[in-house]
């Protein structure tokens, strides 16, 4: 099973993400994490990408495909991908279709996270991962049920995004709505996009993702 999840910024996609790779045994596919660790590991596209991550802009189309590329080269034919954050563009849904046409795969589901805006820019300064294993966690909506220590790995350093600011995702939302809302009709003209109420509590929608994969 291929699945795209899309929605705008703090619309629960890497939530919902991590959700499904537990209880499916799915891969996440996040261009934002590999953009994030490559920014890290400072190599050449992370030190191009950096400047317009922090502005909330868009990566180059070619580089994010690039990634998503080569994730797909290293994983096991019978594992099911999750796309979260991509495609983000036309172009890139067009790359996505010659990609997954190349490893013999095709797209499931589009899962359409509607979400009111207002409601984002909270859920998104709230936000914190563990250093350690990643795992996310919010201020008010999804605190580690011990206070300081990650649920998963015990793990007491954590960390929040350069990103996760007020006026930068306000430019994440503008971008959002300028080129990702737009490819949601290619996918709805093939009738595979289910649209979920991302506003409903995290367990909520997982238990409306889980029943229309089923
Ligand atoms: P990316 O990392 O993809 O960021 P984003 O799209 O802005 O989305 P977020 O990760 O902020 O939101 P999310 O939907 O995953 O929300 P989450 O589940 O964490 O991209 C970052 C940047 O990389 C881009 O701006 C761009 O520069 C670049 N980039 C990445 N991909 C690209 C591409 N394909 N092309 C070009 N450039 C690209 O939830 C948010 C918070 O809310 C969490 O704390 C969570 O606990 C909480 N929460 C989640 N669900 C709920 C709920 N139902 N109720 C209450 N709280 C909730
Ligand atoms: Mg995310
Ligand atoms: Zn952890």
């Amino acid at each position: 099973m291929n699945i795209i999840l899309l929605g705008p910024p703090g619309a629960g996609k890497g939530t919902q993400s991590q959700r499904l790779v537990d209880r499916r045994g799915m891969r996440q596919l996040s261009t934002g994490d590999m953009l994030r660790a490559a920014v890290k590991a400072q190599t050449p596209i992370g030190q191009r990408a950096k400047a317009v991550m922090d502005a909330g802009e868009l990566v180059s189309d070619e580089i994010v495909s690039a990634l998503i590329s080569a994730e797909l080269e290293a994983m096991d034919e019978d594992t099911g991908a999750i796309f979260d954050g991509y495609p983000r563009t036309a172009v890139q849904a067009a790359a996505l279709d010659e990609i997954l046409a190349k490893h013999g795969r095709s797209l499931d589901h589009v899962i359409e996270l509607e979400v009111n805006e207002d409601a984002l820019v909270e859920r998104i300064v709230g936000r914190f991962s563990c250093a350690n294993c990643g795992k996310g966690y919010h201020d008010i909506f999804e605190r580690p049920k011990v206070e300081g220590v990650c649920d998963v790995c015990g793990a007491t350093e954590f960390k929040r995004r350069p990103d996760d600011n007020e006026e930068t995702v306000r430019t994440r939302m503008a971008e959002y709505r300028a080129k990702t809302a737009p490819i949601l009709p290619i996918y709805d003209a093939q009738g595979i996009v289910s649209r979920v109420d991302g506003m409903a509590d995290i367990e909520a929608v997982t238990d409306r993702i889980e029943a229309i994969l089923s």
